[in-house]
């Protein structure tokens, strides 16, 4: 069996309250139930990225897929996430990003589509497949859960399912050539 995808649950606010840890809590319970995966975090909200850069770089380098856990702010994603893909460059790349987004009416999608053209330019693949909540403070019950749990993890289970694919073909196509010279 091919060792575990580490994947890399990336939380997009560091805001105080953030609505994020609920969701990405979610997330990770789902990512958790898949054996296929080995779960890691990273939030901006615990770093300090002027001074934590090379520990950052570390944590995407050694991943092999990530979940961007966003909010919309203001038609886009927030500035720390912004930050936080900045501080790498080669290590994103030849890897897949799946979204997780929220928000208010567009449940977050407008901050996708532009972290979509981030990603691009990184070199890593976005994933077509979204999962989203719109008007998100009222989709999740006191317990955390969405209250479409079913609906939520149908969506969360095809994303998953289509970044294992992605993650596995392009890490053995990293490693039986690197990326580098290929995008010469
Ligand atoms: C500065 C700011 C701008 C926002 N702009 C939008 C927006 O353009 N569209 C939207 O649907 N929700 C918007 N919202 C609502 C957020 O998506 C919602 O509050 C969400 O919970 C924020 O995520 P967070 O609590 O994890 O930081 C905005 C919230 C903030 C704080």
């Amino acid at each position: 069996m091919a060792p575990p995808i580490k994947l890399a649950l990336i939380y997009g606010s560091a805001r105080e309250g953030r609505f994020c840890d609920t969701v990405a809590r979610w997330a990770a319970a789902q990512i958790e139930s898949r054996p296929e995966f080995s779960l890691h975090t990273i939030d901006p909200a615990a770093l300090d990225l002027a001074r934590d850069g090379e520990t950052l770089r570390r944590r995407i380098g050694q991943a092999d897929a990530f979940v961007v856990v966003t909010p919309e702010y203001n038609h886009s994603f927030p500035a720390p996430l912004k930050a936080l893909i900045d501080s790498a460059y080669h290590e994103w790349q030849a890897k897949p990003v799946g979204f997780v987004s929220y928000g208010g009416i567009s449940g977050g999608l407008r901050a996708v589509e532009q972290l979509r053209l981030v990603f691009a330019e990184l070199h890593a693949v976005g994933l077509r497949d979204t999962v989203s909540f719109a008007n998100a403070h009222q989709q999740f019950g006191a317990d955390g859960t969405p209250l479409d749990g079913q609906g939520a993890t149908r969506a969360m289970a095809t994303l998953l399912s289509r970044l294992a694919w992605w993650a596995l073909a392009l890490r053995e196509a990293r490693e039986a050539r690197p990326y580098e010279g290929a995008a010469a």
